[in-house]
């Protein structure tokens, strides 16, 4: 089955109808939300609020383990997240999509695996290529059919926020190699490796990121919000294809 976690812009999904809706628990306490389990368009999905129902919980604060470890517990197989980023790449001005192929994580402090101390001997897993082949390329399939123009591929460089970068900030990550940033693409994704869920995730640029085109002087919260309410829309056609798929 698959699972869309929706980000900033994607509390809910209209269009999903919903069949039932389930409070989890695991070892690492509780996900952002109730898990939601409905069709798009005929086909069953599950949909989980990242930043919780009234998207009260921010980026540094969310338990990725726990929302994790619930789309495993509850069969899901494939994942996409839908996560907005700064655009810092000239292609990925506001209200591009993208479907990155490479992160780089700059956050601390977060809980990042599951593995514990157990008395086995310790494995390191292999996350060359972060994000899962086949997802991606199911996003950029539903991309296409949806008519959306992409960015297939780049990278995202993962911050810990809340808040946004300083100009210097931003230069140092595209002197990194990072085209887009954003504040929740890890652990998200290694977590998802450790579980074997197949996860890719399509970037949402909402803004240009600090000190880059219209963001020279600042970023302005009104641009976002604008781009962010009319991007979502498409968004909403790219899930719906993305639903039809065999998972
Ligand atoms: N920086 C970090 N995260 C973001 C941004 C940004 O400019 N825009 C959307 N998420």
């Amino acid at each position: 089955m698959l699972a869309i976690i929706g980000g900033t812009g994607l509390t809910r999904l209209p269009g999903l109808t919903i069949d039932h809706r389930q409070v989890m628990r695991t070892p690492y306490g509780e996900p952002s939300g109730p898990l939601t389990f409905g069709c798009l368009d005929g086909h069953p999905v599950l949909f989980l609020a990242r930043h919780g129902h009234g998207h009260t919980i921010p980026p540094h604060l969310v338990n990725y383990r726990a929302n994790i470890w619930s789309l495993a517990e509850q069969k899901v197989t494939h994942v996409v997240s839908v996560a907005t980023v700064g655009g810092i790449d000239a292609r990925l001005g506001p209200g591009t999509l993208c479907v990155p192929d490479q992160i780089i994580d700059y956050t601390q402090g977060r809980e990042s695996t599951f593995a514990q101390y157990n008395g086995k001997p310790v494995s390191h897993l292999d996350f060359t290529w972060p994000y899962c082949d086949a997802m991606r390329a199911h996003c950029m399939t539903a991309l296409a059919e949806a008519g959306e123009d992409f960015v297939a591929g780049g990278t995202y460089g993962c911050v810990q926020g809340p808040r946004l970068e300083t100009k210097a900030e931003i230069d140092r990550l595209a002197r990194d190699g990072a085209d887009m940033v954003g504040m929740t693409g890890m652990p998200e994704a290694y977590l998802a490796r450790e579980i074997g869920l197949c996860y890719a995730a399509i970037a949402v640029s909402v803004n240009w990121a600090a000190g880059r085109g219209d963001s020279a002087a600042g970023i302005s919260a009104e641009r976002i919000e604008t781009t962010l309410h009319d991007v979502m829309e498409r968004v909403r056609g790219v899930l719906t294809r993305l639903a039809r798929m065999n998972y």
